[in-house]
């Protein structure tokens, strides 16, 4: 019995809890791969004890070792290696892929690993190398997806315990992926591992490991964990995760450190290279109490065992890290961090442009900390690309388009001394392409930092600059794009003649910008401001009722019960919609969380952390509140937290 669940997500990366056999696993996280053999294992049980939840380690090897298998056969694979969480086997497919050969029969390995207590095996799929021909690659993979069907087959008509690794293949061919991709989720395995990657990270071909990475992931559902098979290069853990990656197997901490290889987050150094310093770059159990000089002196078993606790130590740490940047919202600032480890891998990470439109579709709307820039790629982060297309939600009847000089700080309208009219002011932006005054306050366009760019950085965006204000042309005609003199000619003309209450045309844009409606059009509001930093605090409609607070962090609006049945009038079905069961209708208008299992249908457009409207199937409002999860996962995942419900909407509802 499997259950995965998402707690918390930044860029496609997202903390999880897997629950296998009642047993929880926080993901991210790393596999240690411990030898079946414990007199044969590096690292001390204790220590693997200590720091994992799940180790992985090898059926095929076991069952080729007569005593081995008598102890798994008797006493299971947890007795046999001394570990009571969770175990994963492999099946002898990675002999298999070094080997050529290996003797044992697909359906026998899985029957195998069920006898000795698995909590999660793999099928015996055929690790395909890179740049095979493309025939090789098509036959090999009609032969894994061949056996993936006979094993879950085996599992269901035995009603084995057993959870199963659905192995992707396809060597370098990225169609065929994406079909092993299609094919393994309609077997509905448990959990997805991308195969055929170590030759791939081996010669630091980073970007085919990318492309592979993203091609299977479009083709995977979004509720199950997805396993790196073979990659444990910490490294590279920072850009797997943030394209999807959930688990991660290591047997480089005990093979690195046969080499004196000592792993680092930015990299490998030989131990040879550390021996001048006087310390250890690294403050584990290991590198406080040793110096390089006494490491390096130490007897060959010693120095490997030691030098393997390091590697798992900064292993661990590595992924501890990348949580806390997923909570924090700085997955892709530690992506752009890592990535500068090494030339293949910014070249890997800059595959990422190519397939942002899927990518931002689950790229929170928010974050807890501010965007910063670390060079030309941040261009092309989800949050900006998800800027420009929705620049366009606003509704646009005149338009200035101006520049601001760069020692203004943002944002804008508290440093400009504009006079406010119903002109929408377009700041031309380096990185952002545009950034509207009226909404200048909303996450993520005043809360970057960005240094001062070299010329050759801003010509980035002006093509996409040209191309917009060719649509705003088509869209409101070239004479409502004032020029500097037409500007002041109509400015000085509105002076004298309209007044306008600039905040509530501001909270107007920005809901406009939020859900791509005009929510308050023709509405009478009230904007208040905080008495303490002048900062917009609350919309009220015209009888001085709450419709929305403005978050302080993002400028998001967070509707209340009545700015909730303002949206779901003026916002069509199903847009901003998470539609539940009738089961818990009652329980939504009681104002409780929705469980993903309940969700029916949604717009399949909505975005993480996005303000949304719990609605049945009659589009009745039941309650509203903010989804953790896009309109992809709304509908994949049966686990888990949907809606995290603000408030429910009373019973007379129907009657308003
Ligand atoms: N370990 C590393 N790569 C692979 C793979 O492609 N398949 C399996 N089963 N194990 C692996
Ligand atoms: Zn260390």
């Amino acid at each position: 019995m499997m259950t995965f669940e998402i707690k918390h997500r930044d860029a496609m990366g997202r903390i999880g809890i897997l629950n296998i056999n009642g047993k929880k696993i926080e993901t991210p996280t790393i596999m240690p791969v411990v030898h079946p053999n414990p007199k044969k294992q590096t690292v001390p049980m204790d220590l693997i004890k200590k720091l994992a939840d799940v180790v992985i380690t090898n059926s095929y090897i076991t069952y080729k070792t007569p005593n081995l298998k008598e102890i798994a056969e008797k006493e299971g694979i947890h007795k046999l290696i001394g570990f009571d969480k969770v175990v994963v086997t492999d099946s002898g497919s990675f002999q298999l892929g070094v080997y050529g050969d290996i003797d044992i029969d697909p359906l026998e390995i899985i029957e195998f690993q069920e006898k000795i207590g698995v909590d999660v095996g793999t099928i015996l799929d055929i690790p395909t190398p890179p740049d095979v021909d493309r025939e090789k690659a098509e036959k090999d993979l009609e032969e894994t997806i061949n056996r993936a069907k006979r094993s879950m087959n085996l599992k269901e008509e035995k009603n084995f315990k057993l959870l199963l690794n659905g192995t992707i293949q396809g060597s370098t061919y990225l169609d065929l992926r994406q079909k092993s991709a299609r094919e393994m989720a309609k077997l509905n395995f448990d959990i997805y591992p991308i195969g055929a990657v170590v030759p791939l990270m081996e010669q630091y071909r980073y970007k085919d490991v990318v492309e592979i990475i993203i091609n299977s992931k479009m083709n995977l559902p979004t509720n199950k964990p997805v396993h790196l098979f073979g990659c444990g290069h910490p490294m590279f853990f920072a850009l797997a995760v943030a394209l999807g990656c959930d688990l991660f197997d290591s047997a480089a901490y005990a093979l690195y450190a046969k080499d004196d290889r000592y792993l680092t987050e930015r990299g490998t150094l030989h131990l040879s290279e550390l021996k001048d310093l006087k310390t250890f770059p690294c403050s584990c159990p290991v590198c406080s109490r040793y110096t390089p000089k006494e490491l390096a002196s130490l007897d060959k078993k010693d120095r490997e065992k030691l030098l393997a606790e390091h590697n798992l130590y900064i292993t661990f740490e590595e992924i501890s890290r990348i949580k806390h940047a997923i909570k924090e919202g700085s997955l892709w600032e530690l992506v752009e961090e890592r990535v500068r480890c090494h030339p293949k891998l910014l070249e890997g990470y800059r595959i990422v442009e190519k397939y942002l439109p899927y990518i931002e579709k689950f790229d929170p709307i928010s974050k807890k900390t501010a965007f910063f820039y670390s060079g030309i790629e941040s261009m092309f982060r989800p949050e900006v690309f998800r800027h420009k297309k929705r620049l366009k939600r606003i509704k646009y009847e005149k338009v200035y388009i101006t520049n601001v000089s760069n020692t203004i700080q943002k944002p804008y309208h508290e440093n400009l001394n504009v006079l406010e009219t119903d002109v929408d002011i377009l700041i031309k932006d380096p990185v952002f392409g545009f950034i509207p005054y009226y909404i200048d306050t909303v996450y993520p366009l005043s809360q970057n930092e960005v240094p001062e760019l070299y010329e050759y950085e801003k010509e980035v965006n002006k093509k996409f600059q040209n191309e917009f204000i060719q649509w705003l042309k088509r869209k409101i005609g070239e004479d409502n794009i004032l020029d500097i003199l037409t500007y002041n000619y109509y400015i000085n003309y509105f002076s004298k003649k309209r007044k306008i209450d600039p905040d509530s045309l501001r909270v107007r844009k920005m809901l406009q910008y939020q859900y791509g409606y005009d929510v308050l059009e023709d509405e009478d509001v009230k904007v208040v401001r905080s008495k303490n930093t002048g900062r917009l605090r609350q919309v009220l409609d015209k009888n001085g009722d709450l419709l929305f607070s403005i978050r302080s962090n993002d400028n998001i609006l967070i509707p209340s019960e009545k700015g909730a049945k303002l949206l779901w009038e003026r916002i069509p079905f199903p847009k901003y919609r998470v539609v539940v069961d009738r089961e818990v209708e009652n329980f939504a208008k009681e104002g409780r969380n929705v469980f993903a299992k309940f969700v029916i249908d949604c717009d399949e457009e909505l975005r993480p952390y996005e303000e949304v409207l719990v609605v049945n199937e009659d589009d009745e409002l039941l309650a509203y509140g903010t989804t953790l999860l896009n309109g992809i996962e709304l509908m994949e995942f049966n686990y888990g937290l949907a809606v995290k419900v603000r408030g429910g909407i009373g019973k007379d509802m129907k009657s308003d």
